[in-house]
Parts: C-alpha cells; structure tokens; sequence
C-alpha cells in the first residue's frame, strides 16, 4: 500500500512515475498543503510545468488518527467528480478529475490555485455578494437538475459516511453525556445547550430529520455544501470536497447553505435570494428543509464540528432558540 507523506517526495515521485501520473522525466519542485484539512491527506504537487492536487483517504481521520473512518471514501469522492463531468456546468464550478486510485484510495485533482476558502466569512465581517450567492444557488441548481433520477437506486449511496455524519449532524450534539465539554468552546455553552439536549419533542422532531438524511433520494447532493468547500478563485466560486455525496433529498443541501447563510449573519435578503433563485423553491417541502436548516445550525453550535465562528453567547442563544422553532413548528 503506498501511503502519501509530505516528508517523502522521492517515494511519492516513484508512486507517480509508476501510476503514469507523471510523464516520463517530470519531476517534483515543491510539495505543499494546499489549505487546512481534517479528514484526509491532501497535498500540491508542483513540476517544473504544472501543479495538481493528490488527496487520500486513510481509515481514520487525518488529524485525529484514534477516529475511525471510511477508508475508502476518497473513491466515493472519484466517482462523484466522475460523474458531475458530463455536465458543463456543474463540472465548470469543480476541479477536473485527474485520476483515481482505487488501490491506494487516492485521487489526483486539477489544482484550482493558491487560493481562500470561505470559512473568513465566520468571522462575522463579511457579506457575500449577489454575484456569489447566484454562483452558489446556480451550482445547486445544476447539480440537482442534470442528475436527477426518476426511479432510485443504489447509485453513489455513501452509507459509511452518511452514518458517520448522522451520528455529528443529529445525534452526539443532543446527547447529554457525549463527553464534550462545550465550556472549552465558550464559557456558558455548555449550560445553553442542556436545555436543548433534554428538550424531548425537539428530539423526536430530529430523529425523525435523521432518518430522512439516511433515506434514498432522487437527487445527487454535494453533501458538505457549507462555506469550508468553496473556494473563491480567479473563475469565481468552485466547489470541492464532495466526499459526503449521496443520493438524498435536495432540501439537505440547500438546507445547508441556508445554516450556514444564518450562522455568517448574512442579510435577509441573501436568504430570500437563495430561496427565489433556486430552481423549484415551491416544489420543496418546506418542513423538511427548515428542520435540516436548524439541525445544521444546532450541530454547529453545540456539536463536535465546531467552526472558527466569531459569536457571543447571547446571539448563539438567539440562534439556537431560532433553529429549534424551525425544527419543531
Ligand atoms: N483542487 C484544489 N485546488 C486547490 N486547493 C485545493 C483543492 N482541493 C483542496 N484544496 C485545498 O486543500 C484543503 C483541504 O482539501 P479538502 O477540503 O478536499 O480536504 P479534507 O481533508 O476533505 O478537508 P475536511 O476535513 O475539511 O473535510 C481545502 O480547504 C483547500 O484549501
Ligand atoms: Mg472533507
């Protein structure tokens, strides 16, 4: 098994060499990180002509290597790019896929350059544009239009990752013993959320939304459609980190989106833009896509998957109180 390091560029050459990645005397100039990352092995390769970007997956979690997790995810992540290639336009808004490794759960992805992700927007100072919200809402768009099924099936179900993300998104934050002490987040967090996690109509409200989240749907979803996998690029916004793709309902990612619109304190209007913009706004079921808009901004405040988010208790309170009646009413 080849197991990509930073440290080994002459092993990682070889690799290269004998997966024909790289033509016959193309060398590495540099070796780097390309941005901040928790769950896999993600590095920038760079030539003496090109650069691109390897990415694998191990059976833990890159940076807490005691957490177990699908070791063949990455694959997943290969088939997803795969297949969003044969439309235009959302291919237009992703990184091209280079290669997959199905042997050594790696995959080679076009570098999309030395750029930002969005997450700066939690530090509560920014706005997005017009232009960006439409960048956003048309990837949604595209997505959920070219690869639509009309009968579902087993395409691309992602039941590994999709547990692992049920138990973080609806189940370890309303637990009242999970072991996390949200005090080390924010002094008084902790106490915030207990009301939360004893609330028991709230929680049925959620396993119910749990349950939802691991149906099969008709829809291809990005499945991580938050701040963290948008890049802002020359070519505008791109989208990577498609590695909780599935088959689901399509309000999950839009759900998504809209959290975390509200946890970046954008305006109203970027959510009534959002929600004009998408393509069937009225044909969604509107009790499911606000359960899973407050389930996404509750798991973010009181889950483990924590985000660099620049906010006092008191909005927090504020926002954990707006999520929950958007679960239970
Ligand atoms: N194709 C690309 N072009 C340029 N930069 C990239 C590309 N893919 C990834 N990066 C950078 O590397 C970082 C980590 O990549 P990615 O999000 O795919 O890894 P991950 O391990 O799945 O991260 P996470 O733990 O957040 O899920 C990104 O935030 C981005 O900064
Ligand atoms: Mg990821």
């Amino acid at each position: 098994m080849f197991i990509l390091n930073a440290n080994e560029p002459e092993e990682l050459a070889t690799y290269l060499q004998h997966q024909q990645w790289f033509a016959a005397n193309e060398t590495i100039v540099s070796l780097s990180k390309p941005g901040e990352g928790n769950m896999n092995c993600v590095l920038r390769i760079e030539t003496e002509s090109r650069s691109f970007i390897v990415k694998q997956s191990r059976g833990y979690v890159e940076k807490y290597p005691q957490v177990l997790a699908p070791e063949a995810r990455v694959l997943t992540e290969g088939a997803f790019y795969k297949k969003i290639s044969s439309s235009e336009k959302v291919q237009r808004a992703m990184p091209k896929l280079l290669g997959i490794d199905a042997v050594n759960n790696l995959i080679a992805l076009e570098d999309l350059g030395k750029t930002n992700d969005y997450t700066v927007l939690y530090d509560l100072q920014q706005k997005l544009e017009v232009g960006e919200l439409q960048q956003l809402v048309n990837y949604l768009n595209g997505l959920h239009q070219s690869f639509q099924k009309t009968v579902v099936d087993d395409e691309l179900t992602n039941t590994e990752m999709r547990s692992l993300n049920y138990e973080h998104i609806f189940e370890y934050p309303f637990r009242e013993e999970n072991g996390f002490n949200l005090d080390s987040v924010q002094e008084g967090l902790q106490k915030l959320a207990l009301s939360y996690k004893k609330n028991s109509d709230l929680k049925q409200k959620i396993e119910r939304l749990g349950s939802l989240y691991l149906s099969k749907g008709k829809y291809l979803l990005q499945g991580d459609f938050y701040p963290g996998s948008w890049l802002k690029t020359n070519q505008g916004i791109k989208v990577i980190d498609p590695e909780f793709c599935f088959y689901g309902l399509r309000e999950f990612d839009l759900g998504v989106l809209l959290a975390h619109l509200y946890l970046t304190q954008q305006e109203e209007s970027a959510i009534d833009f959002v929600k004009e913009n998408y393509y069937s706004f009225a044909e969604l079921n509107t009790t499911i896509l606000n359960g899973f808009i407050g389930c996404e901004i509750m798991r973010r405040l009181i889950g483990l998957a924590q985000l660099p988010l620049k906010m006092d208790l008191k909005t927090k309170a504020t926002l954990l109180q707006f999520a929950e009646n958007l679960i239970l009413k």
